[in-house]
């Protein structure tokens, strides 16, 4: 969306037509929502600006046959190394020379997907925050191969869709999720033990830490899943550390299919 928005020609690829209709859908909403806001005196030229984003953009269900036009490919597939490397290798094999890879990964080493390709030094990690429309933030992560032109590269395209971008080494979590996931979990476990209700955690940590979201709202909106795949991937690389400690609880309610908002249920109902 906001590559599209920014004049970018994007292929959006996904597994089916049906889930490529719903992302666009998706992405048709949230421009009327950003659209409303930035054209609020002047509809028409809105409407001109969500014609001419969705113009940008196009789908596909094979990478493959569309990527050898591409300049820089960024994947947001499952959080699954294998998958993902799997997939990196397979586009490696059909993209032009000059193409740079990139990994929005939340939580995975970025190194090893590069080692599943020929193109180590035109990798690295581009890490965008939820909403994407509304957060102004990117993490550009380089591994020791990420040469300096890729990684000016993707520091000029981040600044190019409107964002900001921090830089970052490969290490978990980079900045954001090495800091907002030990406390997303230790707001969990402050739940478990008992010593504050799910509802006053959040208050508090809204009210007096101006937090937009409490740790439990901002779980479900993340899903619950994806913090799962984060935690026990830290938990493995460092079974000691007990900020990395799986929680029971959001293991029965990850189990229990109860993934957040996505959902329409994981700590809270929606
Ligand atoms: N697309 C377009 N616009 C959107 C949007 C979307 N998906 N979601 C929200 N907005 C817009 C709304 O339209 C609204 O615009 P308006 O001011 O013109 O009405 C504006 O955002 C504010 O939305 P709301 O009034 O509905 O609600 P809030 O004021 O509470 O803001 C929020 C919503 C921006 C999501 C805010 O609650 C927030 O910043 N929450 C914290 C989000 C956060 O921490 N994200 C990081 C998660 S970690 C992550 O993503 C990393 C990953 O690796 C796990």
């Amino acid at each position: 969306q906001i590559a599209a928005a920014s004049g970018h020609t994007v292929v959006l690829v996904d597994q089916s037509d049906e889930i490529l209709k719903k992302s666009t859908k998706g992405i048709e909403e949230s421009l009327k929502r950003v659209t409303k806001k930035k054209f609020a005196d002047k509809p028409e030229a809105g409407a001109e600006f969500i014609k001419k984003t969705l113009k940008n953009l196009t789908t596909s269900t094979d990478g493959a046959s569309v990527v050898h036009s591409t300049d820089l490919v960024i994947e947001a597939i499952v959080e699954n190394l294998e998958v993902k490397n799997h997939l990196f290798k397979t586009l490696d094999k059909f993209a032009p020379e000059r193409t740079i890879f990139a990994s929005n990964t939340s939580s995975l080493q970025i190194t090893t997907m590069a080692n599943a390709t020929t193109r180590q030094d035109r990798f690295g990690g581009l890490h965008f925050f939820n909403p994407v429309p509304m957060m102004k933030l990117v993490e550009v992560i380089r591994t020791p191969m990420t040469s300096q032109k890729t990684f000016e590269s993707l520091m000029d395209f981040s600044k190019a869709v409107g964002k900001s971008p921090v830089s970052c080494k490969d290490t978990p979590g980079f900045i954001v999720n090495r800091l907002l996931v030990p406390y997303m979990m230790e707001a969990v476990r402050l739940f478990e033990r008992g010593d504050a209700s799910k509802e006053d955690i959040d208050v508090a940590m809204k009210l007096g830490a101006g937090y937009p979201m409490g740790p439990f709202e901002l779980l479900d909106y993340v899903g619950l899943d994806t913090s799962k795949y984060i935690i026990d991937g830290w938990h493995s690389l460092e079974p000691n550390n007990p900020l990395f400690a799986p929680s029971p609880l959001l293991n029965k309610l990850v189990e229990e299919k109860k993934l957040g908002k996505k959902t329409g249920e994981g700590f809270y109902k929606y």
